[in-house]
C-alpha cells in the first residue's frame, strides 16, 4: 500500500492579477490536506484501477469515468507519464479535508496526492516539476485559464513568490506570522470568477490593466516584508489588495462582512483569497488575537474558521 498527500493552500497576494502576468504569494495551508492511498487488489484484471472518492461520493472504476472528468485525467496523465506497463489490479482511495470550490486548492491538492501515491506504487515517483506540470493540465478543467500558482504552491509545499511562465521562487520567511482563514460557506467556482475578470478586462482594458499593476506591485512590496521579517507590513497591504479586488468586482457582501469583523476585532488587515465571489477570507493577526478574531468571524457568519503559521 502506498499513501501519498498534499496540503491546501490559499493566495496572500495577487489572485487575478496573476492570470495577465502579475506577481502573485501564495502559501501552503498544511492543517487540511487530500490524501491518496493505492493498493493491490485481486478481483480485478491488470491495468484495471477502482477509484473511491467518498467526499464527492464516487464509487467507479477508471475506465467507467469519462475522459475529460478530473480524476480520470490525472490518473490517464500519470500512467502516460511513467509508462508502468502492465501493472496489478489497483484500488484508488482519495479523501480530503480541503473544503471544495473555496480557494483552498482542493482539485489541485487530490490531483497531486493522486500523481505521488500512484507513480511511487508503481516504482516511479516523479520529480516535482512533472507532478507540478501534470496537475496543471487538469486546473485547465477547474480554471479556463490558469496561471499555475495553485499547482505550484501545493506541490512545493512551500511560501511562493510566483509569475506566470518563470521558476517560482521559495520565499524564505525571516519571521513566521499568523493567518486566520474565514470560509463564507458560499461555494465558488474559480472559472466562474476568472471569466467575469476576463469579460470586464475586455470591456476596459485600460482600468482593468492599472488595477492588475497595482495588485502587481503590493504582491513585490509583500515578497520585501516577507524576506526582510517585515510580516507587521502585510496586514495594511493585503487591506489594498482587498480594495483592488473590490475594484475589479470579485469581492461579495458575505466575504465583506467577514473582512469587517476580522478588522474590527483586532486583524492589521484582512482580504479575500483564491478567486473570490464567495469562498474564503483571510485576516493577518498577531498570534495572540487569533482566537478572539477567529470568533469574530464565526459571529459575523463564518461556517469554518482556520489559523495557520506561515513558515518556510
Ligand atoms: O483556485 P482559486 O480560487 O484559489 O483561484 C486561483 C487564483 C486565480 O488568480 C483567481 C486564478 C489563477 O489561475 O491564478
Amino acid at each position: 500500500m502506498t499513501i501519498a498527500s498534499a496540503p491546501g493552500k490559499i493566495i496572500l497576494f495577487g489572485e487575478h492579477a496573476v492570470v495577465y502576468g502579475r506577481p502573485a504569494i501564495a502559501v501552503p495551508v498544511r492543517e487540511v490536506i487530500a490524501t491518496a492511498e493505492v493498493t493491490d487488489i485481486i478481483q480485478a484484471a491488470q491495468g484495471e484501477i477502482h477509484i473511491e472518492a467518498p467526499d464527492i461520493k464516487l464509487d467507479s472504476w477508471l475506465h467507467e469515468l469519462s475522459a475529460d472528468h478530473p480524476l480520470s485525467r490525472i490518473i490517464n496523465l500519470t500512467l502516460d507519464e511513467i509508462d508502468p506497463g502492465t501493472f496489478p489490479p489497483l484500488r484508488l482511495h482519495i479523501t480530503s479535508t480541503i473544503p471544495i470550490s473555496s480557494g483552498l486548492g482542493s482539485g489541485t491538492a487530490v490531483s497531486i496526492a493522486v500523481v505521488r501515491a500512484l507513480s511511487t506504487h508503481l516504482d516511479q515517483p516523479l520529480p516535482l516539476q512533472r507532478q507540478s506540470a501534470l496537475a496543471f493540465e487538469v486546473e485547465k478543467i477547474h480554471h479556463g485559464t490558469p496561471s499555475g500558482i495553485d499547482n505550484t504552491v501545493v506541490t512545493y509545499d512551500r511560501p511562493i513568490y510566483f509569475v506566470q511562465g518563470e521558476e517560482p521562487e521559495i520565499l524564505q520567511s525571516e519571521t513566521p506570522f499568523t493567518l486566520v482563514i474565514g470560509d463564507t460557506g458560499q461555494t465558488s467556482p474559480t472559472a466562474v470568477a476568472v471569466s467575469q475578470v476576463r469579460v470586464a478586462w475586455q470591456e476596459d482594458t485600460s482600468k482593468y490593466e492599472t488595477a492588475f499593476e497595482a495588485i502587481g506591485q503590493i504582491a513585490s512590496q509583500a515578497r520585501e516584508c516577507i524576506m526582510q521579517g517585515r510580516a507587521k507590513e502585510l496586514g495594511p497591504l493585503m487591506n489594498q489588495n482587498q480594495a483592488l479586488l473590490e475594484d475589479i468586482g470579485v469581492s461579495s457582501p458575505e466575504l465583506r462582512v467577514l473582512i469587517d469583523a476580522a478588522r474590527a476585532s483586532g486583524a492589521s488587515g484582512a482580504k479575500l483569497s483564491g478567486a473570490g465571489l464567495g469562498g474564503n477570507m483571510i485576516a493577518m493577526v498577531d498570534p495572540d488575537d487569533a482566537d478572539r478574531v477567529m470568533i469574530a468571524m464565526r459571529e459575523a457568519g463564518a461556517v469554518r474558521t482556520l489559523r495557520t503559521e506561515v513558515s518556510t
